[in-house]
């Protein structure tokens, strides 16, 4: 019987191919590495256009980015900026949330054994207060590096109201956060809020309420902020920041008007017909 030839992965396989391969290259042929990264080198048109389909992180930009758009200045990193805050937020949130019991007054004294009792809990409490202070200065910033750029107008306006409620949950994350503590800043600070959410017209009593749980600031207001601080809001901000970025990659990068060139060029539609891409 006729033999027949071997297939191509079986020479791959074969002890003589693998001999003559560095290390490297052996990585690069193997099965591991080839189910992951599944894209040519990126050192053709081609080449960097399945690298930006198939890889993650690139996939998250527009397929079709200017050069100039690229540069830090056009965008300062701001969005990028605020986006890793979230994550040390969360992380940190998440360390804390270990040693923390939203009742009164175990609330104080949890805060108290945090600082002084559990291992980097004082560390881990300052990288979380001062990540939120920074946050709040980076979206705001940031919301005035897109205005400068004009992002708010088509085809952007749905991205800029997505970042007005950003904005609002990050504020509400703060103001949330506050009253955690349950010290005399907290209690007082958060007595001073509500009171001046009680004055809104019409809804004022009832907003008040619902936020509070009852008439005054309590064990009930320490819960409801517990909740909205941990989860609630949390989660909301984590859809919105997807749908937020979503957008980003696909109406391009707007930049400021000096260049409105690159700014119609950044909002072309992908040419992505040319490419092939096998799913
Ligand atoms: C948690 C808050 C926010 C996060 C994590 C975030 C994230 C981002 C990221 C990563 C980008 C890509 C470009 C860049 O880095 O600048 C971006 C762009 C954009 N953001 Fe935000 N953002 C936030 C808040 C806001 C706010 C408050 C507004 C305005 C009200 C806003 C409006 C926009 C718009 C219109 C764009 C598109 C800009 C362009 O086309 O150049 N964002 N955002």
């Amino acid at each position: 019987m006729a033999s027949r030839a071997p297939r191509g992965g079986r020479i791959r396989n074969s002890a003589l191919f693998q001999a003559v391969l560095t290390p490297r290259e052996r990585f690069r042929k193997s099965e591991l590495y080839g189910s992951a990264i599944r894209h040519p080198r990126p050192d053709t048109p081609r080449g960097r256009a399945m690298t930006s389909f198939h890889n993650f992180f690139l996939h998250v930009y527009p397929v079709k980015v200017p050069r100039k758009v690229l540069s830090w200045r056009s965008t300062l990193r701001l969005g990028f900026i605020a986006t890793v805050l979230y994550l040390v937020l969360f992380v940190s949130g998440l360390y804390l949330m270990f040693f923390y019991h939203p009742a009164v007054p175990q609330a104080y004294f949890d805060m108290h054994n945090l600082s002084t009792g559990v291992a980097f809990g004082q560390f881990v409490r300052n990288i979380h207060r001062w990540s939120a202070h920074l946050m709040v200065a980076v979206v705001i910033l940031h919301l005035l590096r897109v205005f400068y750029a004009g992002a708010y107008k088509a085809p952007r306006q749905f991205n800029w109201l997505i970042g007005v409620a950003l904005l609002l949950a990050t504020l509400g994350l703060s103001f949330t956060g506050y009253l955690l503590p349950w010290d005399q800043l907290a209690f007082w600070a958060i007595t001073v809020g509500t009171n001046i959410a009680g004055y809104v017209p019409i809804l004022g009593d009832h907003a008040r309420q619902i936020l509070l749980g009852g008439p005054d600031v309590g064990g009930n207001a320490l819960l409801r902020f517990y909740v909205l601080h941990i989860y609630l809001l949390p989660a909301l901000m984590v859809l919105l920041i997807c749908v937020h970025i979503w957008r980003v990659r696909k109406d391009g990068f707007a930049v400021a008007d000096r260049d409105e060139e690159v700014a119609a060029d950044a909002t072309a539609e992908p040419e992505t017909e040319e490419v092939p891409v096998d799913a």
